[in-house]
């Protein structure tokens, strides 16, 4: 993942303009924004998050108006408007996970990792966020990471001390 802050006069790789290329293909001439959901995917895994320079230059890419690509990745809450850490902890923080003490481990994350909601660590690893309902209420409390999203459930404070310590220890 390429670490990338606002560049104005960034460019995409050849790599990646050949991906853009065939997604395009699979939509009708004329339907070239039909491409743009799985475009910004390819974008956020390239440099971690969607930077007004990159949406610019998807805009561009995909000749529409820049607002159409700003629209689309402020709407969906997995494309990130800011910098995150190569790990993103998203934690469940609905109603059935609150009940089990989802409340808690977001605390007890934001003291091992020693950052606040959406700030990232000093090296560049972590961050973590709330997010809405992940679907696994009957495994609550719950959280994922990006961008496989792999799920851990049953959390306590324990599993997520292993769960942290694990991804320090990986590249
Ligand atoms: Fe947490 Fe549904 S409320 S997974």
């Amino acid at each position: 993942m390429l670490s990338v802050t606002e560049q104005k006069d960034m460019e995409f790789s050849s790599t990646l303009i050949t991906q853009f290329d065939d997604i395009v293909t699979r939509y009708p001439e004329g339907k070239q924004k039909s491409a743009l959901l799985p475009i910004l995917h390819l974008v956020q895994a390239e440099y971690g998050w969607l930077s007004s320079a990159t949406m610019d230059k998807v805009a561009a890419y995909l000749d529409i108006k820049p607002i159409e690509v700003y629209e689309v990745a402020t709407f969906y809450t997995m494309f990130f408007l800011r910098p995150q850490g190569k790990y993103v902890l998203e934690v469940c923080r609905t109603g059935p996970c609150c009940l089990v003490g989802a409340e808690k481990i977001m605390d007890h994350i934001e003291k091992k990792l020693g950052v606040k909601e959406g700030e990232v660590t000093p090296d560049g690893k972590f961050s973590w966020r709330g997010v809405e309902c992940l679907a696994a209420c009957g495994m609550a409390p719950v959280l994922q990471i990006g961008p496989e999203y792999t799920f851990y459930e049953n959390l306590t404070e324990q599993s997520v001390d292993q769960l942290i310590d694990n991804l320090k220890n990986n590249n």
